[in-house]
């Protein structure tokens, strides 16, 4: 069984209320339960976890190179454009991921179209509101049937 961790950054726990243009309608709680659904049909083991502090999303990923996840799927929300120090956490355990994010943020503030990990990611998922957690999850689970490689 393979073991996915999914972290989101800052502000995330406000999905729902928060510029729902940008980010959809849908809370957090209901993204991942229907996540979870979707990698319990497939077998997947997940994880969650939901930080505001840049602390405690690095302990995370250095927890997850201890605990042997084989995937990261990762939102690191207002970090995606500033933390040196989440990007360095990724390249210590080397745990393969995806960064997701809900709006399209390549089509937002030019500050916006900096990201510090996508360059070291599997791929991006970007501009499909919570859609974009299931095609995250989707694309490691083709990745892990030898068949489609
Ligand atoms: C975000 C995009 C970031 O620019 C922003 O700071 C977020 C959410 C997204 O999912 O679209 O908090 O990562």
């Amino acid at each position: 069984m393979i073991k996915v961790l999914v972290i989101n950054g800052p502000n995330l726990n406000l999905l729902g209320q928060r510029e729902p243009g940008q980010y959809g309608s849908r809370s957090l709680a209901d993204i991942l339960q229907e996540l979870q659904g979707f990698a319990t049909a497939c077998d997947v083991e997940l994880e969650h976890l939901q930080s505001n502090s840049e602390g405690a999303l690095v302990d995370a990923v250095q927890q997850a190179g201890r605990d042997k996840v084989d995937y990261i799927i990762l939102n690191p929300a207002g970090y995606t454009h500033t933390s040196v120090a989440l990007r360095d956490a990724l390249l210590a355990v080397e745990i393969p991921f995806i960064e997701v994010h809900l709006s399209a943020v390549s089509a937002r503030e030019p500050f916006r179209q900096v990201t510090y990990f996508a360059d070291i990611a599997m791929g991006v998922v970007s501009g499909f509101h919570g859609e974009g957690y299931l095609l995250a999850l989707q694309a490691i689970i083709n990745r892990t049937d030898p068949e489609r490689e």
